[in-house]
């Protein structure tokens, strides 16, 4: 067989692993649904367990992995990446911000349990992501001292300086590329570098920064060496872009049905994206340079960095 179908199974197989683990996990760490107050609990597990990619907890187990720990080691704190993030689709999906009605293939969190519980099962998800990062000082071989510092990692990651930091520039280049809210040329959050100089930062903040988190997340809770984590680091930068590119191509060509999310909102809103500032076919070339760049970067891992090496190469490709 070719080596290029043969890739594609391989960490796929991977991927659903890795994925149920966590699936699993999940369930266990969560509040059950009728646990009282039962209105937000259910809020909260409806957008957990909608049938997210679960890339991010993925990564932090092989990045885990590429330090030689196997991935009981930083389950909890893998799940802690996934509330986060799912924590932060809610919030993104609200009428205040991208307006979504559809997510993971159902209904919006607001659009089946109202705007205020949404907002609330987010916060609650981010509080539980917490709870979980100081669990993983339970599993075996882990130090105080390495669960201490993923909580720096993952708090520099979202808060202002990272993910929300990210969320809040996409909402300002939106306002002022819109016309109903022309913007003054100041208010532009690429004042002075220019619209693709622009998207590359919004990109870099609102995905890359939690994707590198749970990348160092695995690797710190791992014990990895420092220069491990600097490639993974370096990794997950690049990844983060390819990731992001390939989200703002398929909202314009993708399929709903396969997304489970709505297509065409970046263009109804304004957002600024690649496709809409370099065109598709530039784009698509700067998601292929962002994964050679990515691949690149893994090269002192040497045969420890295969499995993310393919794992970059197979989002590239994806279709959802
Ligand atoms: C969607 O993330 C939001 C972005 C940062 C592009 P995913 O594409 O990973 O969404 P799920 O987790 O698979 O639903
Ligand atoms: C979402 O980016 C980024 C975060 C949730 C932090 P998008 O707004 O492009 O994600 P989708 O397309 O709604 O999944
Ligand atoms: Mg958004
Ligand atoms: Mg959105
Ligand atoms: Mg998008």
């Amino acid at each position: 067989m070719p080596e290029t179908s043969r890739r594609p199974v391989a960490i796929e197989s991977v991927l659903a692993e890795y994925g149920r683990l966590v699936e699993n996990a999940l369930d266990r760490y969560l509040p059950p649904e009728d646990a009282p107050p039962a209105d937000v609990h259910r809020a909260m597990r409806y957008s957990v367990f909608a049938g997210g990619k679960r890339l991010r907890p993925i990564l932090v187990i092989a990045a885990a992995e590429v330090a030689g720990a196997p991935p009981e080691a930083v389950l909890p704190s893998a799940c802690a990446v996934e509330l986060i993030h799912t924590y932060s689709l809610i919030h993104d999906d609200l009428p205040s911000m991208d307006d979504s009605a559809v997510r993971r293939g159902r209904p919006t969190c607001h659009v089946v349990f109202g705007e205020a519980l949404a907002v609330l099962a987010g916060d609650a998800l981010h509080a539980h992501a917490f709870e979980l990062l100081a669990r993983n000082a339970d599993a075996r071989g882990c130090t105080p001292a390495r669960v201490l510092r993923s909580v720096r990692e993952l708090t520099a990651g979202i808060g202002s300086e990272g993910m929300v930091g990210g969320q809040v520039l996409d909402l300002l280049a939106a306002g002022a590329a819109s016309p109903a809210h022309p913007g003054e040329p100041d208010a532009r959050p690429w004042n002075g570098g220019g619209p693709e100089a622009a998207v590359r930062e919004i990109h870099r903040l609102k995905t890359g920064a939690l994707i590198r988190a749970s990348l160092r997340i695995g690797a710190v809770l791992a014990g990895a060496a420092e220069d491990d984590v600097r490639a993974l680091d370096r990794y997950g930068e690049s990844l983060g872009l390819a990731f992001q590119i390939v989200d703002d191509i398929l909202d314009v060509v993708g399929e709903s049905g396969k997304l489970g999310k709505g297509t065409g909102g970046d263009a109804r809103h304004f957002k600024v994206t690649f496709p809409g500032i370099v065109g598709l076919e530039r784009s698509r070339r700067l998601a292929e340079e962002a994964t050679r760049d990515a691949v690149r970067a893994l090269a002192p891992l040497g045969a420890r960095g295969a499995r993310l090496d393919e794992l970059a190469r197979y989002l590239l490709e994806r279709d959802r």
